[in-house]
């Protein structure tokens, strides 16, 4: 009888569930969208109970479209990083909406940790800058601005968790408040060299130690699923955030192998083996996951928006209606046209970390058309992806070769073409685009005895196109050089 195992990718905007089997293959699939509520400027939240839903639906809708006899082993879940959820251990219900990763609240804490010198310890620590982007500061804000939140957190009877935190609390009925290592990277609070919370960083911040959920390897024993939900028992047998779970989708395992992802935002990250790699410009050092114990470390180039610029431009200015004729409309553009999209809405990330920039289309001309602003768009994405690899190659003595890539923008051959010209390297798409998911699938598969090694999966990687570069260097310095100037022009310092 066929087996699966179901992977949830519970990402910014959709929710996910898929069913792979052994070789890696799909073999189910289901989606939903739900709401992103902005209730202020630089504010971003989701609201936890339709996360859950959504986790569920989706799930349910794989499961029940799975032929009769055949069966789901077990279940990895990957998720948006750094959102952060506070909810009452007793109820399980949540104190506010999930604070998203986007939203930069907490901009003016940072500010002042940054200014009274609190940016070495944190980036010894944890291997990330003080930045809005992560968990700390939007978990004080909870417990500073939501009534009764930091006396209760205090008597020991709230929970914090990131996504994946969240989702297995509820899936295990409130049985295990649990985490991985990759996720608890992303805190904040995670010192990434002796694997463990970190009091002192618990001190900086304010967060109590009871808070916190207990950090397990990425392929481990997160709980059983309740049959309630899903109509039978399952095992969670792998977690990992989903720019690490891409990693190992995209079967990344030798120290210089690197992906870039292209949701919501692009997150390129370059494995560095046991060793964790400091960043002189700017990158994060994170995990890039911890199998038998034992951490491998990754470097990471975070860029806050790529897809949701297409999103915009579709559903916000509605230049276009689908991701067809976005590269249509690309492909009508003369190359080296002068138009720069800075897609700055909720500031810059990597490697420039300023929370206060804001988006600007530049360089217009008279004949500046749709074409010319969605091509900008696209191009704002290999643009931002070389700010990061010009950083790898200053930090590392042995750079990324090449580069493989995954989501959604990437079907789009115009893109990926430009990306390989603006890199100079070539560009290695995979058969399967899903890997954020795919690497779920495969931690859960190694705690569940289905893989025995890396080696093994590193052998289900497939390449279904390689892009490699035919722009003239004269051509691409010009038009690059002609991008760090529009950034110049947005960055608030
Ligand atoms: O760090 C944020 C990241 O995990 C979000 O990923 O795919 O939802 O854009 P995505």
């Amino acid at each position: 009888m066929p087996s699966y195992i179901l992977a949830v990718d519970q990402g910014t905007t959709s929710s996910r569930a898929m069913l792979f089997d052994r070789r890696g293959q799909v073999a189910g699939s289901a989606q939903q969208e739900f709401t992103q509520h902005y209730p202020s400027d630089g504010w971003v939240e989701h609201d936890p109970e339709e996360l859950w839903q959504s986790v569920l639906a989706t799930c349910r809708e794989v499961l029940f479209r799975m032929p009769e006899g055949d069966t789901a082993l077990g279940l990895g879940i990957t998720n948006q990083r750094e959102t952060t959820l506070l909810w009452d251990r007793a109820t399980g219900e949540p104190l506010y909406n999930a604070i998203v990763w986007q939203d930069r609240r907490t901009a003016e804490h940072c500010q002042r940790l940054r200014d009274d010198g609190h940016g070495g310890t944190v980036q010894e620590r944890t291997g990330l800058l003080i930045d809005p982007y992560f968990s700390a500061t939007k978990l004080a804000w909870l417990l500073e601005n939501v009534d009764g939140a930091r006396a209760r957190a205090e008597r020991g009877e709230l929970a914090f968790g990131t996504v994946d935190t969240f989702l297995i609390w509820r899936l295990t009925g409130g049985q295990r408040h649990l985490t991985d290592a990759t996720n608890a990277s992303r805190t904040a609070l995670f010192n990434i060299h002796t694997q463990q919370w970190d009091d002192e960083l618990l001190a900086l911040f304010g967060i109590p130690a009871s808070l916190l959920p207990e950090v397990r390897d990425s392929s481990d024993d997160f709980g059983t699923v309740e049959a309630q939900w899903l109509g039978g028992e399952l095992p969670i047998a792998g977690v990992a955030g989903d720019q690490q779970a891409a990693l190992v989708g995209q079967a990344c395992f030798t120290p210089g192998m690197a992906k870039s992802t292209y949701g919501t935002g692009c997150f390129m990250v370059v494995n560095t083996g046991e060793e964790p790699a400091r960043s002189r410009n700017r990158l994060l050092t994170t995990v890039a996951y911890r199998l038998n114990g034992r951490t491998t470390y990754a470097m990471e180039g975070s860029i806050f928006v790529a897809g949701a610029t297409m999103q915009w431009l579709r559903d916000g200015l509605k230049l276009f209606e689908n991701a067809a004729e976005s590269e249509a409309l690309a492909c009508q553009t003369r190359s080296g046209h002068s138009v720069y999209l800075v897609p700055a809405f909720t500031g810059l990330g990597a490697p420039y970390w300023d929370p206060k920039a804001r988006g600007a289309i530049l360089g217009l001309t008279r004949d500046t058309g749709i074409a010319e602003i969605v091509a900008a768009g696209l191009q704002a994405v290999c643009y931002q992806t070389r700010d990061l690899q010009r950083c790898m190659h200053d930090d590392m003595q042995a750079p990324p070769g090449k580069l493989r890539v995954d989501g959604g923008m990437v079907r789009n051959n115009w893109v990926m073409q430009f990306l390989a010209d603006m890199l100079g390297v070539q560009v290695d798409r995979p058969d399967i685009l899903e890997t954020t998911a795919l690497g779920a699938a495969f931690l859960a598969g190694l705690q569940l005895g289905w893989y025995e090694s890396l080696d093994e999966l590193a052998a289900l990687w497939r390449c279904e196109t390689s892009f490699t570069p035919t722009m003239p260097d004269a051509q691409r310095e010009t038009l690059y050089q002609g991008w760090l100037d529009a950034v110049g022009r947005v960055r608030s310092h």
